[in-house]
């Protein structure tokens, strides 16, 4: 991870209105090293996808955009276009052509790739994505889950440096959720792809981000998954919710569990509570005392949104 930090992405100051006049986006900062994982969170309306659609110029608000130390601007289109793949929030706005084949073939077509190129590139994102069988499918009649994997696709088909992902575990079953994170983990570490996610998957976050961005209109927190998720004010102010083994560990906590970094993920809740019990003769000490109830009640108030 940003070994070099070299920056991917330069956002500066970006404002964008829409057209009814809704401002999305008020001076919003950030910036993504090349071979980076990083996750935007923030409440439904904060600006996420506005955001995330200036990141290869479909939209164009005030401030700088940068890829690669380039502007994003109207000249520079079809470069940044191969540079900068996203894949939308909603599947039914990447999906338009009559067979799957033919949505995976747009993209390398456009690029201007001979036919043998194309077939190549669309074949090895069919293995990639596990789509065997699906090539000769109607997108508009794939289930959600399948556009989700098929919009996935087309992007991942015209082989961009930087992957854009709207929501892209909302509406997958489990097992697909889980291939979802390890084929984006696999792009990264295996070919260098940095990748941008707006997410409210609070679960997958700590398996898919290096860092995190809370955006509200503009940005107004950055660190790793620990410290933003630590930051009970910040969480609150901005809708957000915590991984359920967090909120766990804070009960435990309150049941006398002694525990600074609150585990993020399964993993590290197995982890820390084996050497738990190996400092303590094998065993994990929880008592009931005088506050107990109180702290817990309290703990369980402030996870309330009302
Ligand atoms: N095409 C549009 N025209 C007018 N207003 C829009 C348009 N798209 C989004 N908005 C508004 O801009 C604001 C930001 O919307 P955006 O879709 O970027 O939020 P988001 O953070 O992605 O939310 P969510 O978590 O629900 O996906 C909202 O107030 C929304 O109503
Ligand atoms: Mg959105």
């Amino acid at each position: 991870m940003n070994k070099m930090k070299k920056e991917a992405i330069s956002v500066k100051n970006l404002t964008y209105t829409h057209p009814d006049g809704t401002k999305a986006l008020e001076g919003a900062s950030l910036e993504v090293y090349e071979g980076e994982r990083v996750a935007i969170v923030g409440p439904n309306g904060a600006g996420k996808t506005t955001f995330l659609l200036h990141l290869n110029g479909i939209l164009r608000g005030s401030g700088q955009v940068e890829v690669f130390g380039k502007k994003v601007d109207k000249e520079k289109k079809e470069e940044i276009i191969k540079e900068v793949g996203i894949v939308f929030q909603d599947p039914d706005d990447q999906l338009f052509m009559p067979t799957l084949f033919d949505d995976l073939a747009f993209g390398p077509i456009n690029m201007g790739l001979k036919e043998d190129e194309v077939r190549e590139r669309v074949e090895k994102t069919i293995l990639s994505l596990g789509l065997m069988g699906y090539e000769n499918r109607c997108p508009h009649h794939l289930s959600g889950g399948e556009k989700k994997k098929a919009a996935l696709a087309a992007v991942m088909s015209m082989e961009p440096k930087i992957l854009v992902l709207d929501e892209p575990t909302a509406n997958l079953d489990p097992k697909s959720r889980e291939e979802l994170i390890k084929i984006v983990n696999d792009l990264n570490e295996r070919e260098g792809i940095t990748v941008v996610m707006a997410t409210h998957d609070v679960n997958a976050i700590p398996a898919l981000a290096d860092r995190v961005f809370v955006l509200n209109k503009r940005v107004v927190a950055e660190g790793t998954a620990q410290e933003i998720f630590s930051d009970g004010a910040l969480m609150k102010a901005n809708n957000l919710e915590v991984p359920e083994v967090f909120k766990l560990f804070e009960v435990l906590r309150c049941f006398g569990y002694n525990c600074e970094e609150l585990p993020l993920s399964i993993d590290k809740a197995i982890e820390h509570l084996t050497r738990t019990a190996e400092v303590n003769g094998g065993h994990i000490h929880l008592h009931i005392h005088e506050h107990m109830h109180d702290k817990v009640k309290k703990l369980r108030s402030e996870y309330k949104h009302h």
